[in-house]
C-alpha cells in the first residue's frame, strides 16, 4: 500500500484565499535517481558512478529551488515520494489543474505507470482538505503526461498541448471537455524536448519563452500566429538544452537553473527577474524547475 500522506500544510489556509504566490506541488527527492532510460537526457551509468554526489547535489538544489518559490509568496505542498518511483519528484507531470479540477496523469512508459494511482491518492487528499473540489481519472487507453505536456497559456486562456513523444493527441479533447478552454495541440518533433514544458512556457505578460526547433513548421506557424510576432521569445539553442525553457512564471519573478546572459538580457529587457537555482542535476534525468512544480490553483480568471 503506497504511503500518499500529504504533510500538513505550513498554515492552515482555505481553499478560497489563495497565497500571494500561489499554491505548488512538489514531491522531495528522497527516491530521485536515474535508473532508466526513457528520454535521451537520461543515463542511468553515469549516475551509478556518482549516484552520491548527484543524490545530495540534486536534494539540496530542490531544497534552494523550494526556498526561492517560498521567498516568492509561494505556499508549498508535497507529495510523499514512493520508493521505486524516482520520477515522482516531477510533479508537473501528476495531473492537469485548473479551476479546481485536476486530471490525474497517466503515462507512456511502464517505469512510470505505478506514478498514476500514488498521484490519485495525493489528490483525493488535496480535495478533501478543500484545496481542489474535483479528481478525475484520463479515459482508459489515452496517455496525458500531466502539465509536462499540456502547460496553460495565462493569456489567451488556453492549454497547449505536447504530443508524439509521451502524451497521446487524444488527449487534446479530453481537456476539451472537462476544463472548457481551447486546446491547441502541437506534435513535438525532437526527442530531446519530450514534453511540453522542456521547450514551450507561456509567461504571465502574454509572451511565449520556447524553443522552435522542438516543433514542426505547421507547430511553429500556429505559435507565432497565436502569440503574435511581438511576444516570441526564442531560447538559444545552448539554453534549451539546460532545460531553460523550464521555467516557473511566479508574477513577474522567473525560476529556472541557468540563464545564458542573452537569455537573461531578453527576459529582463520584458520587465522579469530571472532566478537561477542549483537544480542542474534533474538535467540528468531530463527535468528543470518547471518538472519539479504544479500549480494547485490555477484559475482560469
Ligand atoms: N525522467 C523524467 C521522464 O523522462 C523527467 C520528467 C520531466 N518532467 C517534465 N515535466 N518535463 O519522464
Amino acid at each position: 500500500m503506497p504511503d500518499t500522506r500529504l504533510t500538513p500544510a505550513p498554515s492552515a489556509a482555505v481553499a478560497t484565499d489563495s497565497p500571494a504566490g500561489g499554491r505548488i506541488l512538489m514531491c522531495a527527492p528522497d527516491h530521485f535517481e536515474v535508473s532508466y532510460a526513457i528520454n535521451p537526457w537520461m543515463r542511468p551509468d553515469r549516475w551509478k558512478e556518482e549516484g552520491a554526489l548527484l543524490g545530495a547535489r540534486s536534494t539540496n538544489g530542490w531544497e534552494l529551488l523550494a526556498a526561492t518559490l517560498r521567498d516568492l509568496g509561494v505556499e508549498l505542498e508535497f507529495a510523499v515520494p514512493h520508493a521505486g518511483l524516482p520520477d515522482m519528484v516531477f510533479t508537473a507531470n501528476a495531473a492537469v489543474v485548473l479551476d479546481g479540477k485536476a486530471l490525474v496523469a497517466t503515462f507512456r512508459h511502464p517505469q512510470r505507470q505505478g506514478e498514476t494511482a500514488v498521484f490519485r491518492r495525493t489528490f483525493d487528499a488535496l480535495k478533501q482538505r478543500g484545496l481542489l473540489t474535483e479528481v478525475h481519472d484520463m479515459p482508459e487507453g489515452v496517455v496525458l503526461e500531466g502539465a509536462g505536456d499540456c502547460v496553460w497559456d495565462p493569456v489567451r486562456r488556453t492549454f497547449w498541448l505536447g504530443y508524439g513523444q509521451r502524451s497521446d493527441q487524444a488527449a487534446a479533447a479530453v481537456v476539451r471537455d472537462l476544463f472548457g478552454f481551447e486546446v491547441e495541440a502541437l506534435e513535438l518533433v525532437d526527442p530531446r524536448f519530450y514534453h511540453m514544458d522542456t521547450c514551450l512556457c507561456p509567461l504571465n505578460g502574454g509572451e511565449v519563452l520556447y524553443f522552435p526547433g522542438a516543433f514542426s513548421a505547421e507547430g511553429n506557424a500556429r505559435i507565432r500566429e497565436r502569440f503574435g510576432a511581438e511576444n516570441l521569445i526564442v531560447a538559444p539553442e545552448p539554453d534549451a538544452c539546460t532545460l531553460a525553457v523550464n521555467a516557473v512564471n511566479v508574477g513577474r519573478d522567473i525560476v529556472l537553473a541557468t540563464a545564458s546572459p542573452a537569455l537573461r538580457g531578453m527576459l529582463t529587457e520584458r520587465g522579469y527577474t530571472v532566478h537561477e537555482t542549483p537544480i542542474s542535476d534533474f538535467g540528468l534525468s531530463g527535468g528543470s524547475a518547471f518538472c519539479l512544480t504544479l500549480k494547485l490553483d490555477r484559475k482560469s480568471k
